[in-house]
Protein backbone atom coordinates (compact mmCIF):
# COMPACT_ATOMS: atom_id res chain seq x y z
CA UNK A 1 0.00 0.00 0.00
CA UNK A 2 1.07 3.23 -1.06
CA UNK A 3 1.40 6.33 2.26
CA UNK A 4 1.24 9.70 1.58
CA UNK A 5 4.77 10.48 0.85
CA UNK A 6 4.99 7.89 -2.24
CA UNK A 7 2.02 9.62 -3.81
CA UNK A 8 3.15 13.21 -3.41
CA UNK A 9 6.45 12.09 -5.08
CA UNK A 10 5.37 10.34 -8.05
CA UNK A 11 4.05 13.57 -9.46
CA UNK A 12 7.75 14.62 -9.91
CA UNK A 13 8.04 11.95 -12.90
CA UNK A 14 5.54 13.18 -15.57
CA UNK A 15 7.86 13.96 -18.60
CA UNK A 16 4.99 16.71 -19.42
CA UNK A 17 3.91 15.30 -22.93
CA UNK A 18 2.22 12.34 -22.13
CA UNK A 19 -0.33 10.13 -19.46
CA UNK A 20 0.71 9.51 -16.50
CA UNK A 21 1.49 6.79 -14.92
CA UNK A 22 -0.34 3.37 -14.05
CA UNK A 23 -0.35 4.14 -10.37
CA UNK A 24 -2.37 7.55 -11.50
CA UNK A 25 -5.43 5.42 -12.87
CA UNK A 26 -5.17 2.12 -10.89
CA UNK A 27 -4.32 3.30 -7.16
CA UNK A 28 -6.98 3.33 -4.59
CA UNK A 29 -4.97 5.66 -2.52
CA UNK A 30 -4.28 8.34 -5.13
CA UNK A 31 -8.81 8.00 -6.13
CA UNK A 32 -9.17 8.86 -2.27
CA UNK A 33 -6.99 12.28 -2.46
CA UNK A 34 -8.85 12.96 -6.00
CA UNK A 35 -12.17 12.26 -4.69
CA UNK A 36 -11.21 14.53 -1.91
CA UNK A 37 -9.53 17.33 -4.03
CA UNK A 38 -12.38 17.77 -6.61
CA UNK A 39 -14.97 18.07 -4.55
CA UNK A 40 -13.31 20.38 -2.44
CA UNK A 41 -11.95 22.11 -5.21
CA UNK A 42 -14.52 22.19 -7.65
CA UNK A 43 -17.69 22.70 -8.83
CA UNK A 44 -19.57 19.90 -9.53
CA UNK A 45 -22.52 19.71 -12.52
CA UNK A 46 -25.74 18.25 -10.21
CA UNK A 47 -28.31 18.83 -12.56
CA UNK A 48 -30.88 21.48 -13.72
CA UNK A 49 -33.49 23.78 -12.02
CA UNK A 50 -36.64 22.10 -14.41
CA UNK A 51 -35.65 19.04 -12.39
CA UNK A 52 -36.78 20.61 -8.89
CA UNK A 53 -39.45 23.21 -10.32
CA UNK A 54 -41.32 23.51 -7.13
CA UNK A 55 -40.88 23.58 -3.36
CA UNK A 56 -40.05 20.43 -1.51
CA UNK A 57 -38.75 18.88 -5.19
CA UNK A 58 -35.43 16.60 -4.75
CA UNK A 59 -33.39 14.69 -6.86
CA UNK A 60 -30.49 12.85 -5.44
CA UNK A 61 -26.58 13.34 -6.77
CA UNK A 62 -24.30 10.75 -6.11
CA UNK A 63 -19.91 11.27 -6.53
CA UNK A 64 -17.80 8.96 -5.04
CA UNK A 65 -19.43 7.44 -2.34
CA UNK A 66 -21.16 10.32 -1.02
CA UNK A 67 -25.26 10.57 -1.92
CA UNK A 68 -26.70 14.21 -2.03
CA UNK A 69 -29.96 15.65 -1.38
CA UNK A 70 -30.75 18.26 -3.79
CA UNK A 71 -34.16 20.09 -2.64
CA UNK A 72 -35.46 23.33 -3.34
CA UNK A 73 -36.30 24.94 0.01
CA UNK A 74 -38.41 28.40 -1.66
CA UNK A 75 -38.84 29.97 -5.11
CA UNK A 76 -35.48 31.53 -4.75
CA UNK A 77 -33.26 29.17 -2.75
CA UNK A 78 -31.95 25.57 -3.51
CA UNK A 79 -30.45 23.77 -0.97
CA UNK A 80 -28.27 20.22 -1.09
CA UNK A 81 -27.50 17.93 1.85
CA UNK A 82 -25.79 14.75 2.93
CA UNK A 83 -28.29 12.11 2.59
CA UNK A 84 -27.34 10.74 5.83
CA UNK A 85 -29.36 10.74 8.76
CA UNK A 86 -28.09 12.93 11.85
CA UNK A 87 -29.38 9.54 14.25
CA UNK A 88 -28.28 6.27 13.06
CA UNK A 89 -26.34 6.73 9.98
CA UNK A 90 -29.36 5.75 7.56
CA UNK A 91 -30.54 7.33 3.94
CA UNK A 92 -33.41 9.74 4.62
CA UNK A 93 -34.44 9.89 0.40
CA UNK A 94 -34.69 6.33 -1.12
CA UNK A 95 -35.81 7.34 -4.13
CA UNK A 96 -34.13 8.93 -6.89
CA UNK A 97 -36.19 11.81 -6.81
CA UNK A 98 -39.40 13.19 -5.58
CA UNK A 99 -41.01 15.92 -3.88
CA UNK A 100 -42.04 16.06 0.32
CA UNK A 101 -42.90 18.78 2.91
CA UNK A 102 -39.98 17.57 5.59
CA UNK A 103 -37.06 15.20 5.10
CA UNK A 104 -37.85 12.51 7.20
CA UNK A 105 -35.84 9.12 7.72
CA UNK A 106 -37.48 6.28 7.32
CA UNK A 107 -35.59 4.21 10.15
CA UNK A 108 -36.97 5.92 13.44
CA UNK A 109 -38.16 9.25 11.84
CA UNK A 110 -36.21 11.94 12.78
CA UNK A 111 -37.17 15.30 10.40
CA UNK A 112 -35.57 17.77 9.14
CA UNK A 113 -37.35 21.10 7.58
CA UNK A 114 -36.32 22.12 3.79
CA UNK A 115 -33.58 24.42 5.00
CA UNK A 116 -32.04 21.44 7.07
CA UNK A 117 -32.88 22.44 10.68
CA UNK A 118 -34.10 19.75 12.57
CA UNK A 119 -37.69 19.87 13.31
CA UNK A 120 -37.83 16.87 15.66
CA UNK A 121 -36.50 13.30 16.60
CA UNK A 122 -39.81 11.22 18.79
CA UNK A 123 -39.13 9.70 21.88
CA UNK A 124 -36.10 11.41 22.71
CA UNK A 125 -35.02 12.46 26.34
CA UNK A 126 -35.66 16.09 27.61
CA UNK A 127 -32.24 17.40 27.32
CA UNK A 128 -31.99 15.86 23.82
CA UNK A 129 -30.98 19.39 21.53
CA UNK A 130 -32.12 19.27 18.42
CA UNK A 131 -30.05 22.28 17.21
CA UNK A 132 -27.23 20.26 17.18
CA UNK A 133 -28.54 17.23 14.64
CA UNK A 134 -29.31 19.46 11.40
CA UNK A 135 -28.43 17.78 8.39
CA UNK A 136 -24.46 17.90 7.05
CA UNK A 137 -24.82 21.10 4.37
CA UNK A 138 -23.10 21.25 0.82
CA UNK A 139 -22.55 24.42 -0.85
CA UNK A 140 -24.61 25.26 -3.68
CA UNK A 141 -24.26 27.70 -7.09
CA UNK A 142 -26.52 27.85 -9.76
CA UNK A 143 -26.07 29.72 -12.99
CA UNK A 144 -28.12 29.70 -15.87
CA UNK A 145 -30.41 27.39 -14.21
CA UNK A 146 -27.36 24.88 -14.00
CA UNK A 147 -26.92 23.64 -10.20
CA UNK A 148 -23.31 23.19 -8.95
CA UNK A 149 -22.05 21.98 -6.15
CA UNK A 150 -19.38 21.73 -4.18
CA UNK A 151 -18.26 20.15 -0.96
CA UNK A 152 -15.72 22.14 1.17
CA UNK A 153 -16.23 21.68 4.91
CA UNK A 154 -14.74 25.51 4.90
CA UNK A 155 -15.03 28.33 2.50
CA UNK A 156 -15.95 26.96 -1.33
CA UNK A 157 -13.74 28.49 -4.23
CA UNK A 158 -15.97 31.61 -5.58
CA UNK A 159 -18.50 30.83 -7.19
CA UNK A 160 -19.11 34.70 -9.17
CA UNK A 161 -15.39 33.32 -10.40
CA UNK A 162 -16.00 30.09 -11.25
CA UNK A 163 -19.03 31.42 -13.57
CA UNK A 164 -18.62 34.83 -14.63
CA UNK A 165 -16.44 34.32 -17.74
CA UNK A 166 -19.31 32.60 -19.34
CA UNK A 167 -21.80 34.84 -18.80
CA UNK A 168 -21.60 36.82 -21.40
CA UNK A 169 -21.66 33.78 -23.81
CA UNK A 170 -24.23 31.60 -22.16
CA UNK A 171 -27.05 34.10 -21.33
CA UNK A 172 -28.27 34.80 -24.33
CA UNK A 173 -29.36 31.26 -24.89
CA UNK A 174 -31.36 31.38 -21.41
CA UNK A 175 -31.12 28.04 -20.12
CA UNK A 176 -32.67 28.49 -17.27
CA UNK A 177 -35.75 29.06 -19.49
CA UNK A 178 -35.13 25.25 -20.81
CA UNK A 179 -36.51 22.12 -19.86
CA UNK A 180 -34.84 18.35 -19.67
CA UNK A 181 -35.84 16.45 -23.02
CA UNK A 182 -33.68 13.66 -22.20
CA UNK A 183 -30.77 12.85 -19.89
CA UNK A 184 -28.82 9.34 -20.40
CA UNK A 185 -26.00 7.89 -17.82
CA UNK A 186 -23.55 6.48 -19.66
CA UNK A 187 -21.76 4.45 -16.36
CA UNK A 188 -17.79 3.71 -17.84
CA UNK A 189 -15.55 1.58 -16.40
CA UNK A 190 -12.36 3.68 -16.67
CA UNK A 191 -10.86 6.06 -13.71
CA UNK A 192 -12.48 9.86 -14.51
CA UNK A 193 -8.81 11.43 -15.23
CA UNK A 194 -9.04 8.79 -18.76
CA UNK A 195 -12.51 10.05 -19.41
CA UNK A 196 -11.40 13.85 -19.10
CA UNK A 197 -8.32 13.30 -20.69
CA UNK A 198 -10.11 11.54 -23.90
CA UNK A 199 -12.96 14.60 -24.18
CA UNK A 200 -10.11 17.00 -24.07
CA UNK A 201 -8.34 15.89 -27.29
CA UNK A 202 -9.81 15.05 -30.79
CA UNK A 203 -6.90 12.98 -32.08
CA UNK A 204 -9.00 9.89 -31.47
CA UNK A 205 -12.09 11.66 -33.29
CA UNK A 206 -11.14 10.20 -36.93
CA UNK A 207 -10.54 6.69 -35.93
CA UNK A 208 -13.68 6.99 -33.40
CA UNK A 209 -16.16 9.25 -34.40
CA UNK A 210 -17.74 9.14 -37.76
CA UNK A 211 -20.70 11.19 -36.99
CA UNK A 212 -19.43 13.41 -34.80
CA UNK A 213 -16.41 14.02 -37.55
CA UNK A 214 -19.35 13.98 -40.41
CA UNK A 215 -20.47 17.50 -38.37
CA UNK A 216 -17.52 19.36 -38.43
CA UNK A 217 -15.35 20.20 -40.58
CA UNK A 218 -12.09 18.95 -41.11
CA UNK A 219 -9.98 22.18 -41.06
CA UNK A 220 -11.73 22.56 -37.27
CA UNK A 221 -10.84 19.14 -36.30
CA UNK A 222 -7.23 19.86 -37.19
CA UNK A 223 -6.87 23.18 -36.49
CA UNK A 224 -9.03 23.88 -33.67
CA UNK A 225 -10.39 21.04 -31.60
CA UNK A 226 -7.39 19.13 -31.81
CA UNK A 227 -5.21 21.27 -29.71
CA UNK A 228 -7.26 24.52 -28.46
CA UNK A 229 -5.48 26.22 -31.63
CA UNK A 230 -2.05 24.49 -31.24
CA UNK A 231 -2.30 22.16 -34.64
CA UNK A 232 0.53 22.67 -37.10
CA UNK A 233 1.04 26.14 -38.17
CA UNK A 234 -0.54 25.11 -41.61
CA UNK A 235 -4.19 23.40 -39.79
CA UNK A 236 -4.27 26.97 -37.46
CA UNK A 237 -3.76 28.61 -40.21
CA UNK A 238 -6.36 26.76 -42.26
CA UNK A 239 -9.03 26.95 -40.14
CA UNK A 240 -8.58 31.17 -38.91
CA UNK A 241 -10.24 32.63 -41.99
CA UNK A 242 -13.41 30.00 -41.40
CA UNK A 243 -13.17 31.49 -37.59
CA UNK A 244 -12.74 35.23 -38.87
CA UNK A 245 -15.67 35.15 -41.25
CA UNK A 246 -17.98 33.34 -39.39
CA UNK A 247 -17.16 36.34 -36.46
CA UNK A 248 -18.04 38.67 -38.77
CA UNK A 249 -21.43 37.03 -39.53
CA UNK A 250 -22.23 35.91 -35.85
CA UNK A 251 -21.11 39.88 -35.03
CA UNK A 252 -23.66 41.21 -37.56
CA UNK A 253 -26.58 39.16 -35.87
CA UNK A 254 -25.70 40.83 -32.63
CA UNK A 255 -24.30 37.03 -31.11
CA UNK A 256 -21.29 36.84 -28.92
CA UNK A 257 -17.88 35.47 -30.28
CA UNK A 258 -15.62 35.99 -27.95
CA UNK A 259 -13.11 33.35 -26.50
CA UNK A 260 -11.07 32.54 -23.69
CA UNK A 261 -8.68 29.19 -22.78
CA UNK A 262 -7.09 29.03 -19.38
CA UNK A 263 -3.69 27.36 -19.09
CA UNK A 264 -3.45 24.15 -17.07
CA UNK A 265 -2.15 26.94 -13.85
CA UNK A 266 -5.29 27.90 -13.52
CA UNK A 267 -7.32 26.51 -11.18
CA UNK A 268 -10.42 24.90 -13.09
CA UNK A 269 -8.88 25.10 -16.52
CA UNK A 270 -11.90 26.50 -18.28
CA UNK A 271 -12.16 27.31 -21.38
CA UNK A 272 -15.23 29.35 -23.48
CA UNK A 273 -15.25 29.77 -27.07
CA UNK A 274 -18.22 29.48 -29.52
CA UNK A 275 -16.91 27.94 -32.92
CA UNK A 276 -19.19 27.30 -36.63
CA UNK A 277 -19.76 23.64 -37.55
CA UNK A 278 -20.18 22.58 -41.28
CA UNK A 279 -20.69 25.44 -43.75
CA UNK A 280 -24.67 25.70 -43.95
CA UNK A 281 -24.96 23.66 -40.83
CA UNK A 282 -27.37 25.58 -38.53
CA UNK A 283 -27.05 23.04 -35.18
CA UNK A 284 -25.35 20.04 -33.96
CA UNK A 285 -27.26 17.56 -35.96
CA UNK A 286 -26.39 15.15 -38.77
CA UNK A 287 -28.13 16.75 -41.35
CA UNK A 288 -27.07 20.12 -39.81
CA UNK A 289 -30.82 21.26 -39.57
CA UNK A 290 -32.42 22.42 -36.55
CA UNK A 291 -33.95 19.91 -34.46
CA UNK A 292 -36.13 22.14 -31.68
CA UNK A 293 -37.72 25.84 -31.22
CA UNK A 294 -34.55 28.17 -30.62
CA UNK A 295 -33.41 29.12 -26.91
CA UNK A 296 -33.24 32.53 -25.09
CA UNK A 297 -33.30 35.60 -27.46
CA UNK A 298 -31.51 33.66 -30.52
CA UNK A 299 -33.69 34.16 -33.50
CA UNK A 300 -31.58 32.62 -36.07
CA UNK A 301 -28.86 30.62 -35.92
CA UNK A 302 -25.30 31.96 -36.77
CA UNK A 303 -24.05 28.41 -37.80
CA UNK A 304 -22.31 27.20 -34.16
CA UNK A 305 -22.15 25.91 -30.82
CA UNK A 306 -21.18 27.84 -27.81
CA UNK A 307 -18.80 25.60 -26.08
CA UNK A 308 -18.12 25.80 -22.21
CA UNK A 309 -16.54 23.91 -19.98
CA UNK A 310 -16.28 25.13 -16.78
CA UNK A 311 -13.94 22.58 -15.48
CA UNK A 312 -12.11 19.19 -16.72
CA UNK A 313 -15.22 17.72 -15.28
CA UNK A 314 -18.14 19.32 -16.44
CA UNK A 315 -19.10 21.13 -20.07
CA UNK A 316 -22.53 22.67 -21.66
CA UNK A 317 -22.35 22.71 -25.61
CA UNK A 318 -24.88 25.11 -26.35
CA UNK A 319 -26.37 25.55 -30.09
CA UNK A 320 -29.17 27.57 -31.18
CA UNK A 321 -31.71 25.12 -30.25
CA UNK A 322 -30.43 22.81 -28.11
CA UNK A 323 -28.41 22.24 -24.94
CA UNK A 324 -26.49 19.48 -23.57
CA UNK A 325 -24.50 19.32 -20.28
CA UNK A 326 -21.88 16.55 -19.96
CA UNK A 327 -20.74 15.89 -16.72
CA UNK A 328 -17.94 13.01 -15.21
CA UNK A 329 -18.78 11.97 -12.15
CA UNK A 330 -16.16 9.78 -10.37
CA UNK A 331 -17.72 6.87 -8.57
CA UNK A 332 -14.73 4.66 -7.72
CA UNK A 333 -11.07 4.09 -8.59
CA UNK A 334 -12.04 2.56 -12.01
CA UNK A 335 -15.39 4.01 -12.48
CA UNK A 336 -17.10 7.22 -13.29
CA UNK A 337 -20.44 8.24 -14.46
CA UNK A 338 -21.01 10.24 -17.49
CA UNK A 339 -24.15 11.69 -17.29
CA UNK A 340 -25.63 13.88 -20.02
CA UNK A 341 -28.98 15.94 -19.94
CA UNK A 342 -30.43 17.11 -23.33
CA UNK A 343 -31.98 20.63 -22.77
CA UNK A 344 -34.99 22.35 -24.87
CA UNK A 345 -36.60 25.51 -24.88
CA UNK A 346 -39.63 25.00 -21.51
CA UNK A 347 -42.25 25.68 -24.20
CA UNK A 348 -41.22 23.05 -26.16
CA UNK A 349 -43.46 19.76 -26.75
CA UNK A 350 -42.03 16.71 -27.62
CA UNK A 351 -43.12 15.21 -31.14
CA UNK A 352 -44.73 18.31 -31.75
CA UNK A 353 -41.39 20.54 -31.49
CA UNK A 354 -39.03 18.14 -31.38
CA UNK A 355 -37.88 14.54 -31.62
CA UNK A 356 -35.74 12.93 -29.05
CA UNK A 357 -33.83 10.44 -31.27
CA UNK A 358 -32.82 13.58 -33.64
CA UNK A 359 -31.77 15.57 -31.09
CA UNK A 360 -29.98 12.72 -28.74
CA UNK A 361 -28.37 11.18 -32.32
CA UNK A 362 -25.22 12.49 -32.46
CA UNK A 363 -24.02 13.01 -28.32
CA UNK A 364 -25.89 9.59 -27.82
CA UNK A 365 -23.85 8.43 -30.67
CA UNK A 366 -20.52 10.06 -29.41
CA UNK A 367 -20.62 9.58 -25.77
CA UNK A 368 -21.35 5.62 -26.52
CA UNK A 369 -18.17 5.09 -28.84
CA UNK A 370 -16.55 7.13 -26.05
CA UNK A 371 -17.21 4.55 -23.21
CA UNK A 372 -16.33 1.89 -25.22
CA UNK A 373 -12.55 3.27 -26.53
CA UNK A 374 -11.98 4.79 -22.82
CA UNK A 375 -12.81 1.55 -21.74
CA UNK A 376 -10.30 -0.38 -23.69
CA UNK A 377 -7.52 2.42 -22.48
CA UNK A 378 -8.18 1.61 -18.92
CA UNK A 379 -8.14 -1.72 -19.82
CA UNK A 380 -4.50 -1.60 -21.23
CA UNK A 381 -3.97 1.06 -18.53
CA UNK A 382 -4.03 -1.98 -15.99
CA UNK A 383 -1.45 -3.88 -17.53
CA UNK A 384 1.87 -4.55 -15.86
CA UNK A 385 3.72 -3.84 -19.68
CA UNK A 386 1.87 -0.56 -19.57
CA UNK A 387 3.98 2.83 -19.72
CA UNK A 388 2.72 6.36 -21.35
CA UNK A 389 3.33 6.98 -24.71
CA UNK A 390 4.43 10.41 -26.21
CA UNK A 391 0.92 12.72 -27.07
CA UNK A 392 0.47 14.03 -30.65
CA UNK A 393 0.06 17.69 -30.73
CA UNK A 394 -3.40 16.46 -31.28
CA UNK A 395 -3.66 16.19 -27.77
CA UNK A 396 -2.81 19.21 -25.92
CA UNK A 397 -6.20 19.69 -24.59
CA UNK A 398 -5.57 15.86 -22.60
CA UNK A 399 -1.59 17.33 -21.82
CA UNK A 400 -3.10 20.27 -20.59
CA UNK A 401 -5.92 17.74 -18.54
CA UNK A 402 -2.73 16.07 -17.27
CA UNK A 403 -0.75 19.14 -16.48
CA UNK A 404 -3.61 21.00 -14.43
CA UNK A 405 -4.53 17.77 -12.86
CA UNK A 406 -0.83 17.08 -11.40
CA UNK A 407 -0.77 20.88 -10.31
CA UNK A 408 -4.20 20.37 -8.55
CA UNK A 409 -2.81 17.45 -6.72
CA UNK A 410 0.48 18.79 -5.47
CA UNK A 411 -1.38 21.44 -4.31
CA UNK A 412 -3.98 19.85 -2.46
CA UNK A 413 -0.77 17.71 -0.90
CA UNK A 414 0.76 20.25 0.17
CA UNK A 415 -2.44 22.05 1.66
CA UNK A 416 -2.83 19.39 4.51
CA UNK A 417 -6.60 19.02 3.62
CA UNK A 418 -5.99 15.19 2.36
S1 LIG B 1 -31.25 6.30 11.49
FE1 LIG B 1 -32.53 7.89 10.86
S2 LIG B 1 -33.99 8.11 12.40
FE2 LIG B 1 -32.71 6.51 13.07
FE1 LIG C 1 -14.57 11.25 -27.98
Amino acid sequence: MLDTPKIASISDTWSGQESLSHLYYTSKEVYDVDINMITDSQWLLAGHISQIPKRGDFFLFEVGIENIIVTRESPERIRAFYNVCRHRGSRICTKPAGSVRTLTCPYHSWSWNLDGTMRGAPQMPAEFRKELYNLHEVHVGVFEGIIFLNFSASEPPSFEEFVCRFRDMVQPHQLAKTKIAYRKSYPTTANWKLVAENFQECYHCGPSHPTYCSVHSKVKLLGFIGGRSVGTTEAVAAFEPLMVNWEEKASAMGHYTGRFTDDCDSPHMQQGVRTPYLTDAETETRDGKLVAPFLGSYTQSDGASSYAVFCPLNTALINADYAVLISFIPRGVNSTDVECIWLVHEDAVEGKDYDVARLIDVWDTTLTEDKKIVEDNQLGVNSSVYKPGPHSYMEAGATSVVGWYLKQYGRYMGSGRT
